[in-house]
């Protein structure tokens, strides 16, 4: 029995999927962004569902090489894009298991030759362009240097052009995204123009797959809401308010952890580190075995609330490394070992990672990203 454990739906993965999948035109290639272990869902069972029959997943984007190669070595051979950065003494391996890398800077396009050669094999790459983000990709500027070495690479194949948004999610107003596609078009015009022929162009993640078909081009990249998610209230906004199309996404992950200590205190009792809350009547606290550590946000403490028999237990006093402290004095009947719900329901009750992310001030992504990897994730159907 664990203390501590992660329910991964299957069937909500999977109806999140394909209500993606159901947005594109034919044609149009999902891929399925499982990094940061799977927005913390489990990379291995995130896969794992994915890989089932009839699936709407046609590749995986991951951050690490080294995922890739987890995910090859699981028997995966749909295509996998390396979206983070490979160093020279990583492409040996990637080319080696079939990872198509997003390459970010001009230096590798000779690295990637090199090795590429050697293996007798053609890498697939897809070449990342700066449309504003001021993050990863090849300047306007560099579009010559990148085609001239292109050119004198044989076996380094430009399948496509990608790039990120840098202000899609936080607002619904989308002029710097198209300011992005703008820049987007000039770049495979000018790809073109040194008679490259680009067979899947990408851009989108999930909020500009969900509002902006225009940028669906040959592939879109989904995560969060594929995990059920969406990526911001003015996504969803933006969608209900002015969308005919249907699209319902249910979270996929729930936490939970068991209680390990029932105590009952009095009045004027100083709680947990730093003795920041003090009780004002006759209390009933239960200490569960979770903290930050686990990925439970210190900013938690004295605001986040966990679930119990369907009711919402608040946290008393600061989120400890492995522990948190709540209030159970009006949950009658709890045990040693019951239920607690971090994230997920109980009874008609239920904690979402919005919720958790606004008390914590960060973003649903962070909230679910941060679980401890070391935490057991159980598929549930
Ligand atoms: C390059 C890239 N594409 C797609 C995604 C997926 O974004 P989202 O989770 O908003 O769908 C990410 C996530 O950060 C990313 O870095």
């Amino acid at each position: 029995m664990d203390n501590t454990w992660v329910e991964v739906s299957k069937s909500a993965l999977l109806n999140n999927l394909k209500g993606l999948k159901g947005l594109l035109s034919p044609g149009t290639a999902l891929m399925f962004v499982v990094k940061a272990n799977g927005y913390g869902h489990g990379l291995s069972q995130v896969a794992g569902i994915a890989e089932t029959e009839n699936s709407p997943v046609d590749t995986y984007g991951v951050h690490l090489p080294e995922d890739g190669i987890f995910l090859r070595r699981k028997g995966i051979t749909k295509d996998i894009y390396v979206l983070g950065y490979a160093n020279g003494s990583q492409l040996e391996a990637l080319i080696r298991h079939d990872l198509c890398p997003v390459v970010t800077n001009t230096e590798l396009i000779p690295l990637l030759e090199q090795e590429a050669s050697r293996q007798k094999k053609q890498v697939r790459i897809t070449l990342k362009c700066e449309t504003g983000t001021h993050r990863q990709g090849i300047l306007p500027e560099e579009v010559p240097e990148a085609a001239s070495l292109l050119k004198k690479a044989p076996s380094v194949t430009l399948e496509g052009l990608s790039t990120h948004f840098a202000n899609i999610e936080d607002t619904s107003d989308h002029s710097y995204a198209q300011g992005q596609i703008h820049s987007f078009k000039e770049f495979i015009r000018k790809f073109e123009a040194f008679g490259f022929i680009l067979r899947r162009n990408h851009i989108a993640c999930s909020a500009a797959t969900i509002l902006l078909p225009e940028t669906h081009y040959q592939m879109v990249r989904t995560g969060i809401s594929s995990y059920g998610y969406w990526s911001s209230k003015e996504t969803y906004l933006s969608f209900r308010s002015g969308d005919s199309r249907e699209l319902r996404l249910e979270p996929v992950l729930a936490w939970k952890t068991r209680i390990g200590q029932i105590k009952d205190v009095g009045p004027d009792v100083s709680i947990g580190y730093g003795c920041t809350y003090k009780t004002n009547q006759p209390t009933r606290l239960a200490i569960l075995p979770v903290g930050y550590y686990d990925g439970y946000d210190r900013k938690l403490s004295n605001s986040g609330y966990v679930l119990i028999h369907g009711k919402r237990a608040p946290i008393r006093g600061r989120v400890c490394m492995n522990m948190i402290i709540v209030d159970i004095t009006h949950i009658p009947g709890c045990r040693l070992n019951d239920e607690a719900v971090l994230l997920g329901y109980s009874g008609e009750e239920v904690v979402t990672a919005d919720e958790i992310a606004a008390l914590a001030g960060t973003i649903s992504y962070e909230v679910l990203s941060r679980i401890n990897p070391l935490i057991p994730r159980r598929i549930v159907p």
